[in-house]
């Protein structure tokens, strides 16, 4: 069963919890809200043994009715987040120091825990997954894509597909979140297809001449948030709609807003910020071997999968960045080589430095130290070094990969009044929205959560911890609602 569309309107109950945004986050999120609660299995042991004393004290409680803080203390792992370190270690002990264990936890279901909510998301469920270009594996190990519940290594194995060097590509990585989707029965609360234009808190006493229903008086007392947005859908127009909540939990990633160089020329029409764009222009044929090169701006790794991408069809590329090839800030330089091949492979081209023809990475140019000064319309961008000065070259298309912002344009300000820092724009590394480390609430406006790369969580693995930590969240205030 899918979503009721007709289920978007402003006559209906204030729900509980909407959440804004499709991927891993807002999954993960809706399979906790539906009453999967996680346990210690019987005679699991955890390598920490400081955490395995405490675990021996749960029984057979559930552990979102523990003292999470207590629990998270002393735990480390590759994130600032003690909610991600925790859920990370319960399911992967050890595993950044060499630890093979199994997860301790294990899910049960209980349905009287169930919290009523709502999923809005642009496209299908699984969000930017969706947007990555298919053929390209994972970084992480594949394995650590797993959402709770639904073995990754097990369901890749069932579609007769395999693991490269353990890792997956991103399409079935897509794949699996829309399975999970279907499988754990969280299709209905799913509304695909709506993009989410506008939150704002609202007045209560303003909404009693509006349509707007309640449950009952006593609901007065609570803030509420009217959401608004548009039905995407390619036959009909776009067809608007409004939901009201109690709570909202952002969800919505960071790479709907393309980071821009901020140079002359850069609106242009053969200057790019997407790689989905290179490759429908090499599917069409509007690249090859004899077209003028490819200028690829950035040394992260979507510029270095643009580089494969195009090498591998023989398009001819130059490809400039800012760092220096030995920088430690350099993403190659922090890969180990041995799993990631095909990025090594990019590091090498982008050391060569093609003095010696026979030993060149044909059709392929680097310019480390460089910055784009500008484009022009007859196609050609000039860039500059402090050491060579300006050169000026004649290209086909430019494509613009030096990252990507969160659009949170829905919200007053576009949200930069919840960030750590308010003075500047939200932005996933260097300035995330400020939440509380326990319940991923804002701490700014209450009623507000961010999960994910909003909230600093960049990585799938380490997502899933805030996740639970909005459902404790989410379940304490329910008690002390009906407390009351
Ligand atoms: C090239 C690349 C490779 C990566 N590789 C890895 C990896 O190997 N391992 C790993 O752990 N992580 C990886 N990541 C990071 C990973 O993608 C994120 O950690 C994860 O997808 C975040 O999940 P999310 O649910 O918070 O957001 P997303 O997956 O970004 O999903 C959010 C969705 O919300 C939608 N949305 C945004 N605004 C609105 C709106 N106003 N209305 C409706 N919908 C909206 C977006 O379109 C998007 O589809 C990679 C990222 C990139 C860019
Ligand atoms: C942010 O999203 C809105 C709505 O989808 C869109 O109109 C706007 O252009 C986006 N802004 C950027 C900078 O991408």
């Amino acid at each position: 069963m899918s979503f009721d569309m007709k289920k978007l309107t402003s006559d209906q109950p204030a729900l509980p919890v909407v959440i804004v945004g499709n991927g891993p986050s807002a999954i993960c999120l809706s399979y906790f809200l539906t009453g999967h609660r996680p346990y210690i299995k019987n005679g699991a042991v955890h390598p920490n043994p400081i955490l395995q004393k405490k675990l021996q004290q749960i029984g057979d409680c559930s552990l979102l009715d523990q003292d999470l803080e207590y629990l998270a203390e002393g735990v480390e792992g590759r994130s600032q987040n003690p909610m991600a370190v925790l859920f990370d270690s319960l399911v992967r002990p050890d595993r950044d120091f060499g630890g093979t264990a199994d997860s301790v936890l294990t899910w049960k279901e209980d349905h009287k825990d169930h919290i009523q909510h709502l999923v809005l998301g642009k496209g299908p469920p699984g969000g930017s997954w969706h947007s990555f270009d298919g053929s390209m594996t994972t970084l992480s190990l594949g394995e650590w894509m797993e959402l709770p519940g639904l073995n990754f290594r097990d369901w890749i194995r069932r579609k007769g597909r395999n693991l490269r060097n353990d890792r997956a590509t991103t399409k079935d990585v897509a794949q699996y979140y829309q399975h999970y989707v279907k499988v754990m029965g969280l299709k209905k609360y799913f509304a695909s297809g709506t993009l989410v234009t506008s939150i704002k808190p609202v007045d209560l006493s303003s909404l009693q001449t509006t349509s707007l229903s309640l449950h009952s008086t006593e609901d007065l007392s609570k803030k509420l948030y009217e959401i608004k947005g548009v039905c995407l859908s390619k036959e009909a127009p776009e067809t608007p709609f409004c939901v009201y909540a109690e709570n909202v939990v952002l969800a919505t990633g960071t790479y709907d807003s393309p980071a821009h160089l901020g140079v002359d020329g850069e609106d242009f029409p053969f200057v790019y910020h997407k790689i989905s764009d290179l490759e429908s222009a090499v599917e069409e044929q509007r690249l090859g071997p004899n077209s003028d090169p490819i200028l690829v701006i950035g040394a992260g790794l979507t510029a270095a999968d643009a580089v494969l991408l195009a090498h591998h069809r023989n398009v001819p590329v130059l490809h400039t960045f800012r760092r220096g090839l030995n920088d430690l800030g350099l993403i190659f330089n922090q890969l180990p080589q041995m799993m990631y091949p095909e990025y090594h492979k990019v590091h090498q081209m982008m050391r060569e430095k093609c003095c010696l023809p026979c030993k060149c990475y044909t059709g392929y140019r680097s310019l480390p130290l460089h910055h784009v000064k500008s484009f022009s319309s007859d196609k050609t961008c000039v860039l500059e070094s402090t050491k060579e000065g300006k050169k000026v070259f004649r290209i086909s298309m430019a494509f613009v990969l030096i990252g990507s912002n969160p659009n949170l344009s829905f919200l007053a300000n576009s949200g930069k009044h919840l960030t750590v820092d308010q003075e500047h724009e939200v932005n996933c590394k260097r300035n995330p929205i400020d939440t509380h480390p326990f319940t991923y609430e804002s701490l700014q406006e209450p009623g507000l959560y961010a999960l994910g790369p909003l909230a600093g969580d960049s990585f799938v693995r380490f997502l899933q911890g805030g996740a639970l930590a909005v459902t404790a969240s989410l379940i304490q205030k329910r008690k002390v609602q009906s407390v009351r």
